[in-house]
């Protein structure tokens, strides 16, 4: 046992650590997992207008991490809380400023603004159509008793919900998300109200401590409401959300009716032939919804009418709005479409089909690195490509369907063709698949044992060891000195050696003395994981490269070893594990 502690000490702090997760939830969206190059808050809010511009999560508790205010959206047919449901959570921090290297990210293309779509949602959407009339009606108001959301919080999260619905390009959107700290809330307006008429709703419950203030029982598209829960369950406000969409009313019980009926100016939708501008009773009549058209055909080239899926859509609306039923939505995507998993889950941002024909590119994803959904993706000229295999990961990493890359069982394992997810699964992987360890037919003519010597064991209490006594059975053919520092400036290399072991290291007899560059700080610590990057660029690897053949030469040394711990940007989970 004694004789393992040398290699235990240098890895055994990050693999015994990462062991405990191995086969356990995504790294990606584990709580508790931080990446080193993923902060804890999704990107600032400078894009409403395109929220596949935004970060993408696939859990709640992942958006915990972060104490800021963030805007979210979510598909409201998908339910947060069904465990079949496959979730994305599209996420931006409010009430921040732009960082710089933000500023230098290349923002995803808003597919609601891509030409190839069959109905282009900004022009034909009722709520982005200019004419209406202004009409006061009644809310009714309900505050919260219990769970009491922070005023001051409440009113951060609504203004940013009132942004979203400021921007024109959501004015086909119904409904939008908040969380903050315990806080959640959801707005909805429906397709009958212009969307400045969110302001008016949302300061129904402006400084409260939540409740829910509705206009509804007038269809789906005549519904208004605003949900605030001091409690953190988003999933309530997704039900609130999804209640409204199916034009019902949100059940208000253990709430006390605060208010009573509160004025709301709402800025109501009219078709060109019926204007309802006329009065401001209670009672106008209800603008018409539009009429339906005809069933949309594919292109004579072969795509499918192309429909980006928003927060409202629900295979049944979707329908309704296209003149098909909800089971020929589904053939046309099943197995065919990006991200399609079924009406029972289908996210808000994505591309689907409604017609017959060849689905489209899946959306892009600033997050992506791999697949077909890293920015800038060009469709294949050849159709017999198969588009997960775009963009494959660096040092053969699996792709997962989200388009990061990694080696953990959800980037490594299938559940689902290419681009879908099965149920209960967060993601699958579409590249570079499986984690079986590929072996040579034959072992070795000859074994080798090699030892990390742990330059700071001395720092410890106890279960120390001195460099000389590294290999006194002499059963190790080869020990590291991990590890050897790098000076930034000249790239060369520096020895640390506050304990007085280096000399005695160098001195070991029959074994091959190798000194280490690397480690968990210069491959994952924000302060120094720069270092061995920068010495590997093109200007930097040949001064680097001498300058270690100069010291192997000049300490008469054996060998080098860089050990860069899977250096790939989101992928080193391993090292960076906090329990
Ligand atoms: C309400 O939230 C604000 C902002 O997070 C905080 O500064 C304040 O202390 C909170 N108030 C209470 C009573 O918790
Ligand atoms: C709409 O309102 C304007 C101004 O109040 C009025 O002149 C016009 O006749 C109204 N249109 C209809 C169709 O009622």
């Amino acid at each position: 046992m004694k004789r393992f502690i040398s290699i235990v000490v240098a890895f055994g702090a990050h693999l015994a650590r990462c062991a405990v997760e191995f086969n356990g939830p995504s790294p990606i969206n584990h709580p508790r997992i931080t990446y080193a190059q993923q902060p804890d808050c999704p990107v600032t809010c400078f894009d409403y207008a395109n929220v596949n511009s935004w970060t993408s999560y696939t859990s709640v508790k992942r958006l915990q991490r972060c104490e800021e205010p963030m805007l979210i959206q979510l598909s409201l047919a998908s339910p947060l809380d069904d465990p079949r449901a496959t979730l994305l959570i599209r996420s931006c921090t409010l009430g921040k400023q732009q960082s710089e290297a933000e500023m230098s990210l290349k923002s995803a293309k808003n597919p609601k603004k891509d030409e190839g779509l069959f109905d282009p949602g900004l022009e034909t959407a009722p709520a982005c159509l200019a004419s209406g009339a202004e009409v006061t009606r009644d809310a009714n108001v309900f505050l919260e008793d219990k769970k009491r959301a922070n005023s001051t919080e409440v009113d951060e999260i609504l203004e940013g919900m009132q942004k979203f619905f400021e921007v024109k390009d959501n004015c086909d959107e119904s409904a939008v998300f908040s969380y903050y700290k315990n806080t959640v809330a959801s707005v909805y307006v429906g397709s009958d109200y212009g969307k400045t008429t969110a302001s008016s709703i949302i300061s129904a419950l402006k400084s409260s401590s939540g409740g829910i203030a509705q206009i509804c029982g007038r269809g789906r598209s005549g519904t208004l409401g605003v949900f605030i829960d001091g409690s953190g369950n988003l999933a309530a406000a997704q039900r609130a959300a999804a209640t409204w969409n199916i034009g019902k009313c949100v059940e208000t019980e253990g709430r006390s009716n605060g208010k009573d009926m509160q004025k709301v100016k709402t800025w109501e939708i009219a078709n060109q032939d019926d204007t309802a501008n006329s009065s401001t009773s209670s009672t106008p009549s209800r603008p018409s919804l539009r009429s339906k058209q005809d069933a949309p055909q594919a292109k004579a080239d072969g795509p499918c009418a192309t429909h980006v899926i928003v927060s409202g859509d629900t295979c049944w609306n979707l329908a309704q709005k296209y003149g098909i039923t909800t089971d020929k939505i589904d053939e046309f995507n099943k197995g065919k479409t990006w991200a399609w998993n079924g009406c029972n889950s289908i996210d808000a941002g994505q591309n689907m089909c409604v017609s017959e024909g060849t689905p489209p590119m899946p959306a892009e994803d600033p997050q992506a690195v791999c697949g077909p959904q890293k920015p800038g993706t060009i469709a294949p000229s050849d159709p017999s490509t198969s588009i997960a295999d775009l963009n494959p990961c660096p040092l053969n990493a699996c792709c997962s369907v989200h388009g990061r890359c990694g080696t953990f069982p959800d980037f490594c394992e299938i559940h689902a063709p290419p681009g879908t997810k099965l149920p209960g699964f967060k993601s699958t992987c579409i590249s570079n698949c499986g984690s079986e360890i590929k072996k040579n037919g034959e072992p070795p003519s000859a074994f080798q044992r090699i030892g990390y010597y742990q330059s700071w064991n001395l720092d410890r209490p106890c279960i120390t060891r001195k460099a000389k006594d590294a290999n006194t059975d002499g059963s190790y053919t080869h020990i590291h000195w991990a590890f050897l520092e790098i000076d930034r400036t000249t790239l060369k290399p520096v020895v640390v050696d506050k304990h007085q072991q280096w000399t005695d290291f160098k001195n070991l007899k029959n074994v091959k003395r190798i000194v280490s560059f690397g480690g968990y700080s210069y491959s994952n610590d924000p302060t120094t994981k720069d270092i061995i990057r920068n010495a590997l660029t093109s200007s930097g690897r040949q001064t680097f490269a001498n300058n270690i053949a100069q010291f192997l030469n000049d300490e008469g040394l054996d060998g080098v070893d860089i050990d860069w711990e899977y250096p790939e940007s989101v992928s080193n989970a391993y090292g960076i594990f906090f329990p």
